[in-house]
């Protein structure tokens, strides 16, 4: 049987990525190339910054890629590639690679949706069974996305301010952490208690939706009465009170969807699904279900890569879909 490989390209935000997949679910090589140092002095990802490494980083990630497979543009079935959410002018870099390596090797272009490349991060631990429920949890998302078959994506509830990632890092540039902040954060965390009874929102709406604007503010605030009244705080224990408030809310919105919706699986991914607070706070809910898996993206792969741009794609090139060379960027896409 022939082996099916997919070259994936990701370049929605600060990393650069080029992947080669084997039949979905094997990576042969998935080449990172991060900008994150370029960002760390401005606190926060500049979109021209980006861009300008992208069009540096992405023929030299996609020669490496190439070369760690050890295979020929002849050996490839599809080109898949991210073409939005993201950054407009980060995503086109991808995008135009993507469409002049299907154009010169006469391979289909398959459009992939980053947050659907997130959820499929999760394929390489194990198979997704469905119908599933997704916990989607990144710098620029936080969602619940319910998959009735495979290559179906419906939003059940997200948030109505800040994404979770943004929360963790904006809290930490009051800390005085670097970008991206949230690892560093977890760390803390593990290190200290949750004593400062932060809010939980809209735990009593009944909704599958998420604020943590308001949490954002009331650390802000804790702080920063802190600092005026020359009043020494714990770090660590502000760590731990403000990710317990952040898993709280995670974890209960998650076990209301699962009470809702019948699944076979919860999957969790997206950046801060590396949170081993959340991961630790997931596990002890899914107990509480004898009939639903639990699966959880790699750690390795939590993150922006194209591997997982790779699996979606793979997906969706089974289901027939395709583009052709008008393909644009969509910033703002959604499911
Ligand atoms: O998915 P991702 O790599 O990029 C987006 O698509 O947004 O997510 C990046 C986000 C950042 O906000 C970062 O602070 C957060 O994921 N993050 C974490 C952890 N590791 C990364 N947040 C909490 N705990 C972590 N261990
Ligand atoms: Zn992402």
């Amino acid at each position: 049987k022939k082996r099916e490989l997919i070259l994936a390209f990701e370049s929605s935000c600060d990393e650069t990525s080029v992947a080669v997949i084997e039949d979905g679910n094997k990576i042969l090589s998935n080449v990172v190339a991060t900008q994150v140092k370029s960002h760390k002095r401005f606190g926060g990802v500049v979109p021209e910054v980006a861009s300008r490494h992208h069009i540096e980083q992405v023929t030299l990630c996609l020669a490496d890629a190439m070369e760690e497979a050890k295979v020929t543009y002849n050996d490839l079935s599809a080109v898949a590639v991210t073409y939005g959410p993201g950054l407009v002018g980060a995503l086109l870099v991808g995008v135009a690679s993507a469409k002049v390596v299907a154009y010169a090797h006469n391979l289909p272009l398959i459009p992939v949706n980053h947050m659907a490349g997130h959820i499929y991060a999760a394929r390489f631990k194990s198979e997704i069974k469905f119908p599933a429920i997704a916990l989607l949890v990144s710098g620029g998302h936080t969602e619940l996305v319910y998959m009735a078959r495979e290559n179906s994506y419906q939003i059940i509830g997200e948030t109505r301010d800040d994404a979770a990632g943004e929360a963790y890092d904006k809290i930490g540039r009051v800390l005085g952490l670097k970008y991206p902040a949230g690892k560093n954060i977890d760390e803390m965390a593990h290190e200290g208690a949750d004593t400062f009874a932060f809010p939980r929102a809209m735990m009593k709406e009944e909704n599958f939706d998420f604020s943590f604007s308001g949490l954002k503010s009331a650390f802000i605030n804790t702080v920063h009465h802190a600092e005026q009244v020359n009043e020494k705080l714990n770090v660590n224990d502000l760590a731990a009170s403000f990710q317990q408030s952040v898993v709280d809310v995670l974890v209960y919105k998650t076990e209301r969807a699962l009470n809702d919706f019948s699944v076979k699986q919860l999957i969790l991914a997206g950046g801060v699904a590396a949170n081993q607070g959340l991961r630790d706070g997931l596990d002890e809910l899914i107990g509480k279900y004898s009939g639903i898996e639990l699966l959880k993206a790699p750690l390795n792969l939590c993150g922006d890569n194209a591997a997982m741009i790779g699996a979606a794609g793979f997906v969706a090139w089974k289901n027939g879909e395709s583009a052709d060379l008008s393909l644009n960027a969509d910033p703002s896409l959604e499911f």
